[in-house]
């Protein structure tokens, strides 16, 4: 739903867009960055079928996220400052993240001088696979299914046995290959959230338990497979009501700003060139043609 009301967008604003105004650009980010969560909570609303909420002038950036996914017109909503606080942390930890396939793609799309509306819908596709922004979902997923502190080693066995096709979630990343600076943050935030909004997460004991196990582990320290940030980010998204379908468009609204800003960096580069990835051809040098009906 995102992706597509984002790539309307290109439609809604397409008349006024001359790329080579700055102040059209800056406009066009910034209606990026206040759009993106607008519509993530209209689309949430709608998929529970209540009537969507317009977006508050008089609270700030993730209070306003938040009303605008949790108000209901019979009371007024207590907002939590711990719990925007943590929301607040999210976003700016995932805001922008070097070459990752989603900023990849808005800059391919954004380097044949695409809508911005248009290459921030495509960075939102390329999170559609589960391989991109989909880990904390699974984490969650992992932790239901380990189910009981006691069980955490059983799963830290299964996890070591290449044959049972299981790994662990949150754990090891392409790039970090010593603790994910992100984690120890968001660790932190975990128990805060947690002990203010008074949730007694059984998820998190499995949690504490399956780290300690695994980071005194030999095959998870000989690997320097450490918890990265998607294995607490889902706890923290759980503790504030949020559905486990919306992890990854939380994870597109933080990122728009890292979008965007690699978008507006790149309109002003003077040695930007339509993005070309090469290719090796490894296939047959030669191939007869065989008629259909002789195949
Ligand atoms: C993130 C990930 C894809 C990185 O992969 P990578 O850097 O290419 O590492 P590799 O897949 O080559 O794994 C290296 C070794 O560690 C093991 N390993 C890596 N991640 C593991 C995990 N989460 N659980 C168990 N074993 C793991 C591999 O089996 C491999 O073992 P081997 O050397 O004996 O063959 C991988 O660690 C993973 O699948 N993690 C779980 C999913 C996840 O959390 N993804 C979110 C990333 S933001």
């Amino acid at each position: 739903m995102l992706c597509g009301m984002l790539g309307s967008l290109a439609a809604f604003y397409h008349d006024d867009l001359n790329l080579d105004d700055p102040e059209q650009r800056r406009m066009a980010a910034i209606r990026l960055l206040a759009k993106v969560p607008t519509i993530a909570a209209a689309c949430y609303r709608h998929s529970i079928g209540w009537p969507g909420r317009y977006p508050r002038n008089n609270l700030n950036y993730v209070n306003r996220f938040l009303h605008m996914m949790f108000e209901v017109p019979s009371e007024p909503l207590e907002l939590n400052p711990v719990a925007a606080k943590a929301l607040d942390l999210l976003f700016i930890l995932h805001a922008d993240h070097e070459q990752n396939a989603s900023t990849s793609t808005v800059r391919l799309v954004g380097s044949t001088g695409a809508n911005p509306y248009a290459c921030v819908a495509a960075g939102v596709a390329a999170l559609w696979g589960p391989a991109h922004g989909g880990a904390n979902e699974a984490v969650l997923k992992m932790l239901e299914e380990i189910g009981r502190p006691e069980d955490v080693a059983s799963a830290i066995d299964r996890a070591k046995d290449k044959n049972s096709g299981f790994r662990l979630m949150g754990f090891g990343h392409r790039v970090y290959k010593n603790y994910d600076p992100r984690a120890a943050i968001i660790r932190e935030m975990t128990h805060k959230v947690l002990a203010e909004l008074g949730v007694n997460d059984p998820m998190l004991e499995v949690a504490m338990r399956l780290e300690e196990a695994a980071l005194k582990d030999e095959y998870f320290v000989s690997r320097k497979l450490y918890p990265n940030v998607d294995f607490y980010s889902g706890l923290i998204y759980k503790a504030l009501n949020i559905p486990t379908e919306m992890f990854t468009v939380m994870f597109a609204i933080a990122r728009t700003a890292g979008w965007v800003a690699h978008w507006l960096e790149q309109q002003i580069d003077p040695e930007a060139k339509i993005g070309r990835p090469r290719q090796i051809y490894t296939g047959a040098a030669a191939r007869d043609y065989v008629a259909l009906d002789k195949r």
